[in-house]
């Protein structure tokens, strides 16, 4: 499945993610800036936050409770369709999913 993330500029970069992987895990990997993953994807650095695009974000769905409290204290922009993006598991349906990253990471 791809995945397209957003820079603050609009720029786009395209990842083909693997199915499981996460949202943090295929930026890193394929050196996407601004999504660091500095805790590994242990939901306990935040240094993989996104704005999730659009009608994505239903289908993406919330944060779960630990999600939610890290989201509250460690980023610096939360908005609505934030996510963490260690959270979020690539499937199939998520194909061309787009998510914005917040420019303070970058
Ligand atoms: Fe650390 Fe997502 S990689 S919270």
């Amino acid at each position: 499945p791809k995945v397209v993330y957003v820079n603050a500029e609009g720029d786009e970069r395209v990842v083909d993610a693997a199915v499981g992987e996460t949202v943090m895990s295929a930026a890193v990997r394929n050196g996407v800036p601004g999504i660091v993953g500095e805790c590994g994807g242990n939901n306990s650095c935040a240094t993989c936050h996104v704005w999730v695009r659009g009608d994505f974000a239903d289908r993406v769905g919330g944060p779960g409770d630990l999600e939610d409290d890290l989201l509250d204290l460690g980023v610096e922009d939360r908005r609505a369709t934030s996510r963490l993006g260690c959270q979020i598991k690539i499937t199939d349906d998520l194909n061309g999913l787009v998510v914005d990253v917040p420019p303070t990471q970058a």
